[in-house]
């Protein structure tokens, strides 16, 4: 190939991206022009093609290497390269430190640190290391950080705790020609007397039985019973039981293998009793036992078991950052509405599974194809976490600074129907103020904090693209 014209170079600083701009006539990218693994464009600017060469390599055709300590860069995971003598003296080469991220260490930052060595996770629980954190997977009725705090505390229907105002039904059953209430006030366990449990009305065809807890509980477990009417056993054997924050959507428990709806083994007589365990617990104020088999009727004495949740005052002792970081928030927890593509090139997709604070790399942020007030990412936590703060950051693409200077956050339970944080003055969308550069963190808390499974935060002003890295903060209570 014949090539002619002049090579301009054009360096773009901190990344160490280096851009060969050459002119050809003839294939361009078909003939493949790009050294060491390069990218071959056409169409950029009025150069019949670019290369786009990989960190370490450089010159018109990345034939080059690249010369210095940091280049390519010597840190492992995403750990930042520092030159400390900038200058060659004699034959003493350049001389660098790695900057490693939390969670790493080593020359090289090559060593992730197991943080689960002095196994911190009792009671059963599963330690799962972390850049930089652990988190413990705790088996039911076990919670806590490290899985300390036993969570068993009977909420009082046989106690009386819970108040006839708070259970209420879809339906109730009335006996003996009338005279004899069913109703959800006495669906409390061990209740005696000839009238002594709930029982749906015979008609009903989509029957509960509701506790309202007043407020936001952490429920582990259930314990259910039986009764016998007029000399005959009738219970549930076979019930679904569905939650709620707010009395409004309700999301019915399901089983973590297959994702349906989980169904409870009720019972199998007029009074024995049988415990279920919620693993993992229920947060909810409103639990609801949706009967799915019933023997002769659907009769129901029970308990509730589960604790408090931890009682904060405004946001203090709950603003742990909740893994966008330190991957506890694992990549397909993370969706956007679109990603960007600088020049279009796959490579340099600004991927949601970027949006990790203080993410390093050339693409090292979140990014949406289009700057516009639709867009959005999403994390999905994956069970209701209470959230009361988050940290965002902006980026640089290819030299440019780049941030989200407002945005909006939503939240939601079923991922479906959201609920967008407002200001509790103005009654509006709460406006975020955001970042100011291509690297600093900048905290908003939520005040008040909520409840919930998906978090989306939405960029309603930015300077040039819309860049996010993030760290949510919270806890799991
Ligand atoms: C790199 O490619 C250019 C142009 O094709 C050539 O002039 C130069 O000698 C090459 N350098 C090396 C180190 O191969
Ligand atoms: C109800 O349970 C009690 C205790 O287990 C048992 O003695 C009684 O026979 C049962 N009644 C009916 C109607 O099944
Ligand atoms: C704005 O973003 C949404 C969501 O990705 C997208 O569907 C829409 O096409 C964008 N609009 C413009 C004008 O780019
Ligand atoms: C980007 O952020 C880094 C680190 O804070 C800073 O050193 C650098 O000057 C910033 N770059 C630009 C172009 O503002």
């Amino acid at each position: 190939m014949k090539r002619t014209g002049k090579a301009i170079t054009v360096y773009l600083g901190a990344l160490g991206l280096l851009l060969g701009l050459y002119t050809v006539r003839g294939d361009y990218c078909e003939v493949n022009v790009c050294h060491n693994g390069a990218t071959c464009v056409t169409g950029v600017g009025e150069d019949p093609f670019i290369c786009i060469c990989p960190d370490g390599f450089a010159g018109d055709t990345c034939n080059l290497t690249e010369t210095g300590p940091c280049s390519p860069n010597p840190c492992k995971n995403d750990g930042s390269c520092e030159v400390i003598a900038p200058t060659r003296r004699g034959d003493v080469f350049n001389e660098y430190v790695c900057r490693c991220q939390p969670g790493f260490e080593g020359v090289h930052c090559q060593i992730n640190v197991n943080d689960c060595a002095n196994q911190p996770c009792v009671n059963g629980g599963t330690c799962r290391d972390l850049d930089g954190d652990y988190a413990c997977q705790c088996p039911s009725p076990y919670v806590g950080k490290q899985c300390q705090q036993r969570c068993i505390t009977l909420l009082g229907m046989e106690g009386g705790a819970i108040e006839e105002s708070q259970i209420s039904a879809s339906s109730v059953h009335y006996g003996v020609l009338g005279l004899q209430r069913w109703g959800p006030e006495l669906a409390r366990l061990n209740n005696q007397g000839l009238v002594n449990a709930w029982t749906s009305a015979t008609h009903d065809r989509n029957p509960w039985i509701e506790i309202n807890m007043q407020k936001k509980m952490r429920l582990t477990g259930i314990i259910t019973q039986g009764a016998s009417r007029m000399g005959a056993a009738e219970y549930i054997k076979a019930f679904k039981v569905a939650a709620s924050l707010d009395g409004v959507s309700y999301i019915t428990y399901r089983a973590d293998a297959p994702r349906r709806d989980k169904i409870f083994v009720g019972n199998i007589d007029n009074d024995s009793t049988k415990t279920n365990i919620f693993e993992p617990p229920i947060v909810a104020q409103y639990v609801r036992i949706i009967p799915v088999v019933c023997r002769r009727a659907c009769t129901l004495r029970m308990e509730l078991v589960g604790c408090e949740l931890n009682v904060y005052s405004n946001t203090a002792g709950c603003s742990e950052p909740l893994g966008m970081k330190s991957r506890l928030v694992s990549d397909d927890q993370l969706s956007a509405s679109s990603a960007f593509s600088t020049w279009g090139i796959d490579t340099f997709t600004w991927h949601p599974q970027f949006a990790r604070l203080d993410k390093a790399g050339k693409t090292n942020a979140w990014s949406p194809a289009s700057n516009n007030r639709s867009e959005w990412i999403q994390v999905d936590l994956q069970k209701t976490k209470r959230l009361t703060g988050i940290i965002t950051q902006g980026a640089k693409d290819f030299g440019v600074v780049q941030f989200v200077s407002v945005f909006k956050v939503a939240h939601s339970n079923d991922g479906e129907s959201w609920r967008v944080l407002k200001d509790k003055n103005t009654g509006n969308d709460k406006l975020f103020q955001g970042n100011i550069d291509n690297n600093s963190h900048k905290k908003n808390l939520f005040e008040p904090g909520f409840y919930a499974r998906y978090v989306r935060v939405l960029p309603w002003e930015w300077h040039e693209r819309t860049p996010l890295r993030m760290e949510l903060l919270g806890c799991d209570d």
